[in-house]
């Protein structure tokens, strides 16, 4: 048994997409989440720049004491995961793997899109993870660069509809049977993917995969907390507390009494 909380992270609000469906499966663990907002979007940034605030993140959140953390930012997976493995002691999951696994699993016509940040589509990792699951799958990916900043915004209606429609367009043209949805934030407009790809396609969501993921390491490991118990979250930002609170208490359908600020500096530090 393990009494450390489990660590994740995101650009900014999208990762609670993943806290979500984590909180689902594992209610008896802690959790600490860290929203990057005073720095996001991630998604038009160099790899360079997203995978030095990923290390920064991870190296604070290991400090503070987590067992495991969850980078649960597909621009901050793609850029980093690798070299956040590499440098630190704590296991970190990402959200590419299972997705990628999921959506190889589930195509029929071995036609897979993919819809991410712009950071998450150069980095062209889903293709290489997709291909060594199945070389004769054909990836099609949009970037879709309107999305995280709408969502952040809490922006809903046409011009979120519009976006997703043109984003969602050259997808169905090339005849693509399943859909990865490849950034966090996207199963806060869950909805929308819904309508306008139909039931048809299998969309497939980080948030779901990941927390199945998460799961089968810490019993595998065997560092799970104690199933009897009820575990707490605690948030955190590097943004606005007040903000990333209602867009959380809304997203999550829970209330969030209290949102820590953290500064940029202070994770600076931390991977100094
Ligand atoms: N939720 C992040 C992701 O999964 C969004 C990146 C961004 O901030 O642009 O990629």
């Amino acid at each position: 048994m393990d009494a450390r909380p489990i660590g994740i992270f995101d650009s900014g609000a999208g990762g609670l997409t993943v806290l979500h469906e984590c909180l689902v499966t594992m209610p008896h663990e802690d959790f600490v989440y860290l929203g990057d907002g005073a720095r996001c979007p991630y998604g038009p940034r160099p790899a360079g720049e997203i995978r030095r605030f990923a290390h920064e993140i991870a190296s604070y959140l290991e400090q503070s004491g987590v067992k495991l953390i969850v980078a649960a930012c597909n621009a901050a997976t793609s850029a980093a995961l690798p070299q956040l493995q590499e440098s630190l002691a704590v296991p970190i999951v990402g959200v590419l793997v299972p997705e990628a696994h999921a959506a190889v699993q589930a195509t029929r016509n071995r036609r897979i899109g993919l819809l991410a940040t712009e950071a998450t589509v150069a980095s062209g990792r889903y293709e290489e993870i997709v291909h060594a699951l199945d070389a004769g799958v054909r990836v099609v990916s949009v970037a879709c660069p309107k999305l995280v900043p709408l969502i952040e915004a809490g922006v809903v209606g046409a011009e979120l509809d519009v976006a997703v429609r043109e984003y969602a367009a050259p997808l169905r043209e090339a005849g693509v049977d399943t859909v990865i949805l490849g950034c966090t934030h996207y199963p806060m407009i869950r909805r929308v993917f819904e309508r306008v790809f139909g039931r048809g396609t299998t969309l497939v969501f980080s948030a779901e995969e990941t927390a199945r993921e998460v799961a089968e390491t810490l019993e595998r490991k065997g560092v799970e907390n104690d199933q009897a118990r009820a575990g707490a979250t605690r948030f955190l930002t590097t943004g606005e507390p007040g903000e990333f609170r209602e867009l959380g208490e809304r997203f999550l359908q829970l209330p969030i009494s209290r949102v820590e600020q953290v500064s940029v500096r202070e994770l600076e530090r931390a991977a100094a």
